[in-house]
């Protein structure tokens, strides 16, 4: 019997809806390959906050660093301003843990709807790896003349080649690793950013001549993103800067049937700390509370979490439940067109897990 050590953070609305879903398929799929789970509950986020005056406790880091990998639902809540809730708690893991590679697959699942008229199940098929620990989300900058009517506010994106380099090398090595259509598209955007973008091109011309057997492209971020709608089927690995993912990662989630399908890894791939397993989505607090937000999206994320944990087989049978319940379309929430509750579909991937 193989442990692992699961830190795992509900964090804020939706999210503690979502993580009890898929902690019940990890014991389920746990159980059946000799797997036990030690689930070690951090109750961080907007409820700490209220009670402590911080998302998480000094130290926080350190209760994180030994466990194997974290599980995080979504951090977030109406009455806190984003910017003081993400930067407690989020985004200051993917930092200090060096995960630089922000891993978000989508496909568009057969018997799910995409909101485009024309792809059909299976003809989805990408995976946008965001740099994930640099650029526009740099925490470098600062107000001058706070509060007063000449306030200047500066931020500034920080571009190294060491970053850019190593998020583009590893987004080739998946290309090989998935081993489909062999491509990688680079999201630029140097026609306006002439220092940045300038040498995120020039680093990508650069790790493309290692890898000759695969195809590349370079696009800007705009045409990108109309080129996700238009031709979606093209893509198979997109590297794009912390934040012109995120955004092409939200359209990449909806353009395959619903954000509650968008799983991520945010991954250390020299594996020196833990890596971090969560849903693309927020806390919808729209949703939260109902019962109804899409559980899917976590499940699939633990599942990328037990490939990296080195449980392929696991991983890969929590995705076929996932496309199980899919393809027979009676159980899902109502994102993708259904009346189900959170729990009723938890219990239907369980139920193809048996
Ligand atoms: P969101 O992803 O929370 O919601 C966007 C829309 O998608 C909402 O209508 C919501 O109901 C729907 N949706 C999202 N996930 C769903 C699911 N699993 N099932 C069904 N419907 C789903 O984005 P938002 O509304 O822009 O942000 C809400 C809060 O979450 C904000 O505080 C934001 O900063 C935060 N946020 C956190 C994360 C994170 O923790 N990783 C990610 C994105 C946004
Ligand atoms: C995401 C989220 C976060 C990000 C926010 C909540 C800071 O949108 O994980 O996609 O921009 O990285
Ligand atoms: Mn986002």
């Amino acid at each position: 019997m193989k442990t692992l050590t699961i830190a795992v953070i509900a964090g804020d609305g939706v999210g503690t809806e979502v993580i009890p879903q898929a902690k019940r398929v990890l014991e389920k799929v746990g159980h059946k390959h000799e797997l036990s789970f030690v689930f070690e509950d951090f109750d961080w986020g907007a409820e700490h906050f209220f009670r402590w005056g911080q998302m998480m406790p000094a130290g926080a880091i350190d209760l994180l660093q030994p466990c194997d990998a974290i599980l995080l639902g979504a951090v977030g809540h109406p009455k806190i301003p984003d910017h003081t809730t993400l930067n407690g708690l989020l985004l200051p893991i993917r930092r200090a843990f060096d995960q630089y590679a922000n891993v978000r697959p989508a496909y568009l699942y057969p018997g799910v709807a995409s909101p485009l008229s024309r792809p059909k199940g299976g003809d989805i098929d990408l995976v946008v790896v965001r740099e994930n620990t640099e650029g526009e989300y740099a925490p470098v900058g600062g107000f001058v003349y706070r509060y007063q009517p000449e306030e200047v506010a500066i931020q500034t994106s920080v571009f190294t080649r060491r970053g850019c380099e190593r998020i583009m090398r590893f987004a080739f090595e998946i290309a090989r690793q998935r081993d489909r259509k062999r491509r990688v598209a680079s999201i630029t955007k140097s026609n306006a950013q002439g220092y940045s973008m300038v040498l995120w091109d020039r680093t990508f011309q650069d790790v493309a001549a290692d890898y000759p057997d695969i195809e590349t492209e370079s696009l800007l971020v705009d045409a990108a993103a109309m080129n996700f709608i238009r031709r979606p089927e093209s893509f198979d690995v997109v590297v794009g800067s912390n934040l012109f993912s995120d955004i092409l990662s939200d359209i990449s989630a909806i353009i395959v049937g619903s954000m509650g399908l968008a799983a991520s890894a945010n991954l250390d791939p020299s594996r020196r700390f833990p890596s971090m397993f969560e849903p693309v989505h927020g806390s919808a607090p729209d949703i939260a509370g109902k019962g109804i937000v899409n559980p899917l999206a976590t499940i699939l994320s633990a599942g990328m979490m037990l490939d990296h944990l080195g449980v392929a087989d696991a991983a890969r049978e929590v995705q076929a439940a996932v496309a199980a319940v899919l393809a027979d379309g009676k159980v899902r929430t109502p994102d993708l067109g259904g009346k189900s509750s959170t729990e009723e579909v938890g219990t239907a991937v369980l139920e193809k897990l048996a």
